[in-house]
């Protein structure tokens, strides 16, 4: 196994090369969506998709452009999640969002266009078409209605609304737990590992999510804008349901605490070489930006 670090690079080196600009081309398209893609994200799905190919034997390269896919796929989200009709911020990833710097039409292609690109991307990956196919299958899945856009439409609906714990966890479950389950699921699958073994790393990756997102509303409140590079105090002021509003931030950091537990034991009965991903999964449980 390698360090984060290791990981993150590969997937860093990787995005460099993955969108041309036409020469000579200011402003456009292609630009828009590098900006984003290249803006210094944490890579955690990257790294979580390349760490679970790892630790079943898989080939690291082989499952590069798989694992930058799902980051394709993250950015998209990113940029249309802070779009004025969503959640209207100004700050991702310490810069200016897309759409204040490119304008809100080439923003929203951006996000359309990495979509595409995300497929693209997965599909040029020298894996067996068995593997392709099953990798595509769990990323659009993943992506779509049952996926992120629906926790996302969920959040936008639920707003200014007094929503119970099951429903908020619905809405993590799937606008956060869909990609990061998803990253698990296709670097087992890039691996070659079974059906039982796929699900474990869903599972795994979804208890993760619900922990990643709790931690992100967490810092929504008491982070700063130069620390998380977004801006804090966006969830009051969209009348977003949150886990901090229902528990407060103990009772977040004990879910949190709870969630991660359960995400590592579904690791260890699953697989062997897991100090990486349960290190990883402890870390994030306690992250500040
Ligand atoms: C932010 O994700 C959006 C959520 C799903 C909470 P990350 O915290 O992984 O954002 P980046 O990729 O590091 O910018
Ligand atoms: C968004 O959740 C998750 C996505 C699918 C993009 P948030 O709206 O809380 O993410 P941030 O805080 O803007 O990164
Ligand atoms: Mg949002
Ligand atoms: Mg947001
Ligand atoms: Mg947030």
């Amino acid at each position: 196994m390698k360090s984060f670090e290791e990981y993150k690079a590969l997937a860093e080196e990787y995005l460099q090369t993955a969108i041309l600009v036409p020469e000579g081309e200011k402003g456009g398209l292609a630009e828009a969506m590098r900006y984003s893609l290249l803006a210094g994200g944490k890579r955690i799905r990257p790294v979580l998709a390349l760490a679970f190919a790892d630790a079943l034997g898989g080939d690291l390269l082989a499952t590069l452009p798989a694992a930058c896919a799902i980051e394709m796929i993250h950015t998209y989200s990113l940029i249309h999640d802070d779009l004025p009709c969503m959640d209207n911020d100004a700050l991702r990833r310490g810069k200016p969002t897309n759409h204040v710097v490119y304008g809100e039409c080439t923003a929203t292609l951006a996000g359309d266009a990495l979509q595409s690109l995300a497929f693209e991307t997965l599909l040029s990956a020298p894996l067996p078409p068995s593997v392709l196919v099953r990798c595509a299958s769990i990323l659009a899945q993943a992506a779509g209605y049952q996926g992120m856009c629906r926790g996302q439409f969920l959040d936008m609906i639920g707003e200014g609304q007094n929503l119970t714990s099951e429903q908020l966890t619905e809405i993590n479950t799937h606008k956060t737990g869909a990609l990061l389950a998803s990253s698990c699921a296709i670097g087992a699958a890039a691996a070659g590992a079974d059906l039982p073994k796929i699900e474990a790393a869903f599972q795994f990756g979804r208890q993760l999510g619900l922990a990643f997102q709790i931690r992100d509303d967490v810092l929504d409140v008491i982070s700063t804008d130069a620390e998380l590079g977004k801006p804090v105090g966006s969830d009051v002021q969209e009348h977003k349901n949150t886990y901090m509003a229902l528990l407060g931030i103990d009772g977040c950091a004990e879910e949190i605490n709870r969630l991660t537990a359960s995400a590592i034991s579904v690791l260890e009965e699953y697989f062997s070489h897991t100090e990486f991903l349960s290190a990883l999964a402890r870390s994030l449980a306690e992250r500040v930006n």
